[in-house]
Order: structure tokens, then sequence, then C-alpha cells
């Protein structure tokens, strides 16, 4: 077995954080060195209760959890409690974490950590507003060139917005940290909407993850069942986009996700606009290509994936 990819999540949970914190840790070519958290979908004293809860299901209560940012770097913080619920985990009744949250800080955790392992091995994979990731940079510049690559879930183009007609929730959160990121000269592979919205939570697949009666198989259908009903009634599709885990299905089988190496901007002026990343799909600017866009996936497959690693757990 080749050498494990060594990865730090960054999230805000979030169900479908959840479910990709769950694949990370049923694959055992993956090594999660810590789980960083950060203010999102819901306000960060939920979203780390959230993730301890999320890695005590995994049966990894040795897992590291590391509370971030609790508000964006310019911005007042929007959360989407209409989306995940109250609690931000709303669905399945998850017991109150034992595990402890780590004394240091995200960005402190994050700079430290690459700072000691490697140049070039460590990946990270944000899942929520990149807050803790711009924060990091600019406690320690010198890590933007010992970071192997940024594989995120944000963005949108071809399907326009998820929270504004033009903006998707991670980025418009926190816009001026995303564009400090897509700036930073660091690979960074983006898995945006336009991706996302091709992997839909359809009632036989929910009902695949109930099959498996484990408790994170049962967890994870009710989770689904209760962050799809949203856009379901939004969209009109039989279930909802599952966001996050297409990072980890990414690091996994990058074969099943396709794309192109582009450009992408961010807009931090334009209240119209604000958040939108601006994909130039057809290279019809000079702008520097600094974003694999990733624009297909293989759905069947993915669920394929997952259902095959949430039932190793
Ligand atoms: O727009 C979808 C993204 O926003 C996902 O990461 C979801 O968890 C929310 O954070
Ligand atoms: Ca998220």
């Amino acid at each position: 077995m080749p050498d494990s990819m060594k990865i730090i999540i960054d999230t805000d949970p979030g169900q479908d954080d959840a479910v990709a914190i769950l694949l990370a840790f049923a694959s055992p070519e993956i090594e999660v060195l810590g789980i960083t958290v950060v203010a999102g979908n819901v306000p960060l004293s939920l979203t780390e209760k959230n993730a301890r809860k999320i890695c005590e299901l995994a049966g990894r209560p040795q897992a590291r959890v590391f509370a971030g940012a609790s508000h964006p770097l310019v911005r007042q913080l929007v959360t989407a409690e209409d989306v995940h619920g109250k609690t931000g985990l709303n669905g399945p009744d998850l017991p109150e974490p034992k595990m402890p949250l780590q004394k240091q800080h995200a960005a402190d955790f994050i700079v430290e950590t690459l700072m000691r392992e490697a140049s070039g091995t460590v990946t990270l994979c944000p899942l929520g507003p990149l807050t803790n990731i711009a924060m990091a940079l600019a406690r320690e510049p010198k890590i933007a060139r010992r970071i192997k690559q940024i594989v995120l879930m944000g963005g949108g183009f071809f399907e326009g917005g998820n929270v504004t007609p033009a903006a998707e929730f991670n980025i418009y959160v926190d816009p001026h940290a995303a564009d400090i990121v897509l700036k930073a000269g660091i690979p960074v592979v983006m898995i945006p909407l336009d991706c996302t919205h091709q992997a839909l939570t359809t009632a036989t697949r929910v009902a695949a993850f109930r099959k498996l009666g484990t408790g994170p198989g049962i967890a994870v259908a009710e989770m689904l069942e209760f962050f799809e009903r949203f856009d379901e009634k939004k969209y009109g599709t039989d279930g909802g986009p599952l966001h996050d885990p297409c990072v980890i299905a990414y690091l996994l089988k990058p074969e099943l996700f396709s794309g192109r190496h582009i450009n992408v901007s961010v807009e931090i002026a334009s209240d119209l606009t604000m958040g939108m990343t601006v994909a130039d799909w057809w290279g019809v600017t000079k702008r520097p290509k600094n974003v694999t866009y990733i624009r297909d996936v293989d759905h069947e497959a993915f669920y394929r994936l997952l259902v095959e690693r949430i039932g190793t757990l």
C-alpha cells in the first residue's frame, strides 16, 4: 500500500461535512492529521461540537478537533440553519461528545503541522468558509509553498449560486478569505456546485445507507433525509446535492471527476455579486490559471464508494 495521504479537514458541520468526515475515517488511504473547525453552517460553538460528535460516531474519539474562526475576516457571519437545522446536524440524535476539544487555535494547528511535516506532503480539505486557511497563511506565509494541494468544496459558475443568485455559501460567507487563498499560489482543486449538483441524495441512495444497519449507516440516512428536504423543495428534485463528500472522494478516486485548469476569481466588492466565483472556463482573459475547476462527477460510482466505505465503520 502506498503511503497514506496526510490531510487536514477544515469544516463547518453540517450534515454533508459529516459524511465527508466519515468517508475520510473509513478510508485507509487517508491519514487525518486533524480536524479544524470554522463558523459557517451554524456558529462555531455548534460546529466544533458537531465535529466531535461525528468523530465519536466514526469510532475515532482519539481524533484531534481544533476550533478556529468564529466569524469571517471582514463580513458579518451568515449561517444556514434553514438548511442544516438549529444544531447544524439535525436528523440523527447523536450523544453529547465526550472527547475533548483541543486548546490550540485551528490556524496555529495548521501552521504547526505544515511546518513540521515534510514539505509537499499535506493536503488541506476545506469544506466550509476559508477563514481558517486565510488566517494560517497570514500567521505564517511560508506554509503556502509547503502545502501539497488544497481540495475544497466551494464556488459555482454554470449552476449559479445557492445563497444568492451569484454566490455559493462557503465562498459567500468569507469572500475575502477565498480571495486570499486563490491568490496564494497554492495548487487548488475546486469542487463547485456545477459538480456537486450532479450528486443527488435520491431515495434509493438514502435507503442504501439505512440498509447498512450500522450506527454510522443509519445516522447518515437520517442526516441526508433532513438535509435534502431544503434543496428538494427548491430544485424539485429527488434528493438534494451532497456537496462535501466529493472532496474526499476526489482524493480517493480522482478518476471519477473531470474538470479544467483555469482562472477563478472571487468578487469581493459588488453587493450584487459578492462571493461569486468567476470561472474563466473558455480562457477569454489573461488571468493566471490558479484552479483545477471540477465540473463533472460519475455520481453512480461516487455513491457506490460512499456506501461501501461508510459500511466499514
Ligand atoms: O454550498 C454548500 C456548502 O455550504 C457545503 O460545504 C455545506 O456544508 C455548506 O457549508
Ligand atoms: Ca460544509
